[in-house]
């Protein structure tokens, strides 16, 4: 995505800065517990070696990955633990563990690959299926419910709200659930003629990666909507809505799904599609990860492949003693972008902080607003046509202020974009985000409040406006007449990010950051009142999730839960209808009286 010298500086930015621990809050009145090992709830060795059985000898025990390097460890080696240690900040590592997880809070910092820090497996499941099949996940899902075991679902580990990790659990890990079948013409199953086939599909198992799919397809010269991440799983991003840089064009990934097989947190295996359970349906897609059911594998449309025309724009700051201009200018360019995305652009839009120059090691003030623009089958002429005038505004503007470099390229094809410019952010920190939506209200409303919204919100860390939604999600029809995404990506234009990191081990650091992540988002949601955040990118800890999530489709999504999984067999945080349980230290304990 970024420039050589611009890709050094979000990793030291981000090195500079960010939490910790879960909050585990509660009284120890009179409290139904999920069960825990140690207990007489748990349940014994030979219930476990039979659970194995079923699952063809595929449950596994795995230590924690950071293990390999803590002596005191029967998985200790010396001579693979700096490995260990260098991959750990990759989200290839993370992906292919079955525990793992990109950001340690998760599990509680409980066993890093750190010289001197601790190593226990406290903050990670006890058991593991490594699922290859439905009929794996199913005998999980029974097992769990029939034994009270809380219940975990992991695919890439890439969560940035800690939902796929819990202490104390049975996981399941939807990883291996693999497969990709294209179709030329696809009927949703069951479904009586009347319903239209669509021209192109692929099913593909749930564990399938952003990667995975691109570069099976791309041959064919068809892409599906999907994310920028090559790790990014089917499971978590289709759930959770998906947004692609193609989003502004055929709408967001929920949107292109025409049916699932999945498992419900009752154990059986179903077909959900516009003609067969189609609460389940329209839950699963947007409806957020482990909730509804667990994904084992999806129809989606395919799209031809569209050829890419890409703009990198940097306006770099390098003499200025306030980032104002960078938050003035940002909130001029973000104000041509509802036009801008109307006419066919999409982009991802980075706000760097004024810091030290982390190259020349001066005192050097710099910031950076650099933008990755996209038109689809279009020309170089049609790029600078949106962009010049653009440009102009801003050298006159801020005249001398930002060294203004732009370099245009063609891509033939989705993945050819895609393989010089997928996320290579960093894996293996202490990572706090925060996410809120904007409409075109805000983004167009007085250019000196946005800036110094923008401000607050990114202060001193990098922010990302993703560019992705527009006409092709405002018109979106989903399958079955509609989904469960938050109701705002139909009316908004960006999804604004920000993310800040703090060393591990550090409770206090964490404290302050969770704060901070909550005092900026404040200052977006005071500017665009009425929209909400992305959940697979938001604070893990937003107020009023609920409604910030889904709006208007919360009291349906929890109808559909509590008919679905009454007993609460699949129990995440900030999921839909988590409400009768919390978090009481290591154990998920039933609230008094709900
Ligand atoms: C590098 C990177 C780039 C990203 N880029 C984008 C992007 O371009 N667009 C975008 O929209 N998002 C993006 N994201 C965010 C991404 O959507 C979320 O991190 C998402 O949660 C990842 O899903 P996963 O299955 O890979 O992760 P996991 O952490 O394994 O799972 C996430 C959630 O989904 C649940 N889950 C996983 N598999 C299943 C299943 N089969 N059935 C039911 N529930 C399941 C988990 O329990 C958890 O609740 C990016 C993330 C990263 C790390
Ligand atoms: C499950 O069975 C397999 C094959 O028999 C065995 O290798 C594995 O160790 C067992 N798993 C556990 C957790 O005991
Ligand atoms: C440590 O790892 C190396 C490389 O994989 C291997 O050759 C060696 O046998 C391992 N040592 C121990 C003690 O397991
Ligand atoms: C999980 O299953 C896959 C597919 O069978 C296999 O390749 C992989 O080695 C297994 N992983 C572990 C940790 O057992
Ligand atoms: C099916 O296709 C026909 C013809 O293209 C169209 O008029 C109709 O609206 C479609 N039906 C649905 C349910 O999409
Ligand atoms: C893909 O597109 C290229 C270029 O237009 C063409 O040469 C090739 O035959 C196409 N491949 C398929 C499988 O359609
Ligand atoms: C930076 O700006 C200040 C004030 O405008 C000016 O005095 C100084 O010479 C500038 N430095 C450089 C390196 O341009
Ligand atoms: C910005 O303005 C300066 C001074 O007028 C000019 O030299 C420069 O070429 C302009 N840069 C761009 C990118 O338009
Ligand atoms: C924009 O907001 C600023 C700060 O609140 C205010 O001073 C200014 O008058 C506003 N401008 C317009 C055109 O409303
Ligand atoms: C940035 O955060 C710091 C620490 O919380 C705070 O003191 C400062 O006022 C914030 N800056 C802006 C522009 O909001
Ligand atoms: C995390 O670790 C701390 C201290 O090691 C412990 O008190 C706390 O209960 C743990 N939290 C969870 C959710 O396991």
């Amino acid at each position: 995505m970024l420039p050589f010298s611009l890709a050094l500086f979000a990793i030291y930015a981000a090195a500079e800065f960010t939490p910790s621990v879960r909050s585990g809050h509660g009284n120890n009145g009179d409290l139904t517990c999920k069960a825990v090992p140690g207990t007489p709830e748990w349940p014994p060795q030979h219930s476990w070696a039979h659970l194995n059985e079923t699952v063809a000898g595929r449950l596994l025990q795995p230590p924690p990955p950071g293990a390999i390097c803590h002596p005191e460890h029967a998985s200790y080696n010396a001579t693979t633990c700096p490995a260990l240690r260098a991959a750990w900040s990759t989200y290839e590592f993370h992906q292919a563990d079955p525990i793992s997880m990109d950001g340690n809070q998760w599990t509680n910092d409980s066993c890093l690959p750190q010289e001197g820090a601790p190593c226990s497996g406290a903050g990670y499941p006890v058991f593991v299926i490594n699922a290859t099949t439905a009929h794996h996940v199913q005998q999980g899902v029974k097992f769990a419910k029939k034994h009270n075991v809380r219940l975990v679902v992991k695919s890439s580990g890439h969560d940035f709200l800690g939902r796929s990790n819990a202490p104390n659990t049975l996981s399941i890990w939807t990883r291996n659930l693999r497969g990709v079948k294209v179709h030329d013409s696809f009927r949703p199953s069951c479904c009586k003629a009347g319903v239209n086939a669509t021209a192109h599909a692929v099913t593909a198992g749930a564990g399938m990666q952003m990667w995975d799919l691109y570069s099976a397809l791309d041959p064919l010269n068809l892409t599906i909507v999907g994310g920028g991440g090559k790790t990014v799983s089917l499971g978590g991003y289709l759930t959770g809505g998906g947004h692609s840089l193609l989003s502004s064009w055929y709408g967001l990934a929920a949107d292109q799904v025409l049916e699932m097989e999945l498992v419900t947190p009752n154990g059986e295996i179903v077909i959900a599609n516009e003609c067969k359970n189609k609460d389940l349906f329209w839950a699963m897609r947007g409806g957020g990860g482990s909730t509804f059911g667990i994904m084992t594998s999806v129809t989606m449309k395919t799209i031809p492949t569209p050829k890419l025309e890409y703009l990198t724009l940097t306006m770099l700051t390098q003499n200025i003693s306030s980032p104002r201009p960078i938050y003035e200018a940002a909130a001029y360019v973000l104000s041509k972008f509802p036009s801008m995305s109307d006419q066919g652009l999409a982009s991802y839009t980075f706000f760097f902080p004024p810091t030290r120059d982390p190259l020349g090691g001066t005192d050097t003030i710099l910031g950076a607003l650099v933008t990755g623009a996209t038109l689809q089958n279009s020309s170089p002429e049609e790029m600078h046509r949106l962009w010049d005038p653009v440009i102009a505004h801003v050298n006159r503007t801020w005249p001398g202020v930002f060294s203004i470099a732009y370099q245009p390229k063609t891509y033939p094809s989705l993945l050819a974009w895609f393989r010089e410019n997928y996320d290579t952010s960093q894996a293996g920190l202490n990572i706090y985000s925060g996410s809120r939506l904007l409409d075109k209200a805000a983004l167009t409303g007085n250019i000196t409040e946005s800036a110094i919204a923008y401000g607050k919100f990114v202060n001193g860390t990098i922010g990302i406006a993703h560019l992705v939604s527009g006409k092709g999600v405002h018109n979106a029809r989903p399958r079955g007449g509609g989904n469960a995404v938050l109701p705002a990506w139909r009316n908004s234009y960006v999804h604004l990010t920000t993310s800040t990191s703090v060393p591990p081990l550090d409770p206090a650091a964490a404290m302050t950051v969770r704060k901070q992540i909550k005092e900026r988002v404040d200052a977006l949601r005071k500017l665009a009142p009425n929209t909400g955040a992305y959940i697979n990118e938001a604070n893990f800890e937003e107020p009023n999730f609920q409604h910030e999530f889904w709006g208007s489709n919360y009291e349906r999504l929890l109808r559909i839960k509590r008919t679905m999984d009454p007993e609460d067999v699949l129990w995440c945080t900030p999921c839909v209808g988590n409400e009768r349980w919390e978090q009481v230290g290591d154990r998920l304990c039933r609230i008094n009286g709900a």
